[in-house]
């Protein structure tokens, strides 16, 4: 029997069990299902994952210490694309890192230097635009060269002393227009992130930006960056070779913002607090690689997903940030978990027999509470929620604010475990007078299932090297998670197919022969046409 059927029938074992029940159990539950590390503690406890499947879960993990070593030592564990894993190495604090005979870590540290030394001179104003000192910053990128540094941009506001920094990601041209609306050209820098250097959204977007410069700026190529994979590209834009800043293929794109492509961020935060950020990536992967499994977060955090997912059969999983500044931060995991995980075939090309990666999704609390959270509390479907709450916030003036948002926080975790019965209701209802058949129906609409599973991720703050700690330790669960279900995280095929199409529809849409299309597709062209016409 294998250790996932072990584990189908026990969660069918546990029946009707309630989590509460768990802790009624095990009265060291609390501390025994709440791992911590370098000042991060995660609670799993709100779970129904007892005794018994924790240690069925720590057999699945058995392969992910040989394949973890292969993806730090820099082997082509990406065998779909023939390539290393290695944006561990942008935030490698240690020694050498040896791919293919050779040590990475000079070119690797040779690139951050530069970009320290570039981020410097901008925020200090050495380096201008042909109208003075840069007052404004335009990330151009999609995906992995966009929500990276978008994220980390706004979660580290408070350390955000550099110029304003803008992020252009959509194709539909409002979002540029709206960016560009109200700045300066001749004090706008332009940074083209784009790890190949091809992506039609990116370079739509940073030739209309090109254009708006060159509108009233002699020579605008002079405030264009390029930060790609594909350095022989950026030349045909004009951009100088000492303002692309390349990195290698091992670096996926939604692995991204540890090296180039963080550069707005570094812009925005300086090259000291820039480095903080490494520091916590860097902490994460040594915790990640020599910690036991059982004391793993990332595994652990792999483990709570899979049995969440693969084993419980909840379709969706919620991550629910508890600060305001972590708002990008569902959408930059959307990338990082269903881009990487969101696979259909194992890595040697056989039919998966498990489902692959969940959906995730989320929005900041208290936000979320006051949209559908009513979904998460009553609905039919089980959302496990993945709480983040900082035990201080940023704003001493404001602590009372911060109690309230902690407050609001673990009282969802504990009213989603808890939930309330049908006596509690019916007492609730006799209570406003009601009695009879009106008081059973109104009490009804006031029950709450509970038993409805979390986990908590408690971080000192949110600063640099906390966000560092948080982005790795996701990464790091993602590549857990792939490593037991047999996938490659690091490929996106499954991107490919709509770029293709993209291209080939937009003869359709102006009207040329343009055959192969369906019948839906074809229609809806038309309607477009006339509308447009
Ligand atoms: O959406 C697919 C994708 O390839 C992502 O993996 C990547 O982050 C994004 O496009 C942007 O690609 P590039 O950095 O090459 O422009």
């Amino acid at each position: 029997m294998t250790i996932w059927s072990r584990l189908k029938d026990h969660h069918e074992s546990q029946g009707a069990l309630r989590i509460e029940a768990l802790f009624d159990a095990d009265p060291a539950r609390a501390m025994d299902f709440c791992t911590s590390a370098h000042g991060l503690v995660l609670d799993w406890s709100k779970t129904s994952i007892d005794a018994r499947a924790r240690d069925l879960l720590m057999e699945l993990a058995g392969p992910v210490p040989q394949r973890r070593e292969a993806m730090f030592t820099g082997q082509r564990i990406n065998e779909t694309e023939d390539r290393a894993v290695l944006h561990t190495a942008l935030r490698n604090q240690g020694g050498s890192i040896t791919l293919d005979g050779r040590d990475v870590m000079p070119e690797v540290r040779r690139t951050y230097e530069r970009m320290r030394a570039f981020a410097a001179a901008v925020r200090a104003g050495d380096f201008t635009g042909q109208g003075g000192r840069i007052t404004d910053v335009i990330n151009i990128g999609i995906g992995g060269s966009d929500l990276g540094p978008a994220m980390a941009t706004l979660a580290l506001a408070p350390w955000h002393d550099g110029p304003r920094v803008h992020f252009v990601s959509n194709v539909d041209g409002a979002d540029i227009a709206d960016t560009l609306k109200g700045l300066d050209p001749a004090t706008t820098l332009v940074i083209v992130a784009s790890k190949t250097f091809t992506t039609i959204e990116t370079m739509t977007n940073a030739k209309t930006a090109l254009d708006w410069m060159a509108a009233t700026v002699a020579d605008p190529a002079t405030q264009f960056i390029a930060l790609s994979s594909a350095t022989d590209r950026t030349g045909e834009w004009g951009i100088d070779e000492t303002r692309v800043f390349g990195f290698e293929d091992w670096v996926g794109g939604r692995y991204s913002v540890w090296g180039p492509i963080g550069l707005s961020l570094m812009i925005a935060i300086g090259p000291d607090e820039f480095d903080r950020f490494l520091a916590g990536g860097a902490a994460m992967d040594d915790h990640f690689r020599n910690a036991p499994l059982a004391e793993n977060l990332p595994v652990i955090l792999a483990l709570v997903g899979i049995w969440h997912h693969q084993i419980c059969g909840y379709a969706t999983r919620a991550v629910l940030p508890y600060d305001n500044r972590l708002a990008r931060l569902p959408a930059y995991l959307q990338q990082l978990e269903m881009e990487s995980n969101g696979k259909r075939v194992a890595m040697d090309g056989s039919d998966l027999t498990l489902p692959s990666g969940p959906v995730v999704w989320g929005e900041p609390g208290t936000n979320g509470q006051h949209a559908f959270y009513q979904l998460i509390h009553q609905g039919t479907a089980v959302v496990p929620c993945e709480f983040i709450i900082a035990a201080r916030g940023h704003e001493p003036d404001l602590a009372h604010h911060h109690l309230l948002l902690i407050a609001n926080c673990l009282a969802q975790s504990e009213a989603l475990m808890r939930g309330r019965s049908l006596d509690e209701a019916r007492a609730l209802m006799q209570a406003k007078g009601l009695t009879g058949a009106e008081l059973d129906r109104q009490a009804r609409h006031r029950v709450f299932p509970g038993n409805r599973p979390s986990t908590t991720l408690l971080i000192p703050e949110l600063s640099p090297y906390t966000l560092g700690q948080i982005v790795a330790l996701y990464e790091q669960r993602v590549f857990t998670e792939g490593v037991i279900l047999g996938i490659n995280s690091f490929d996106q095929w499954g991107v490919e197919l709509g770029k293709e199409l993209a291209l080939k529809l937009a003869p359709l849409l102006r009207g040329e022969p343009a055959p192969g299309h369906d019948p839906s597709t074809e229609h809806l062209a038309r309607l477009i046409r006339q509308a447009r016409a």
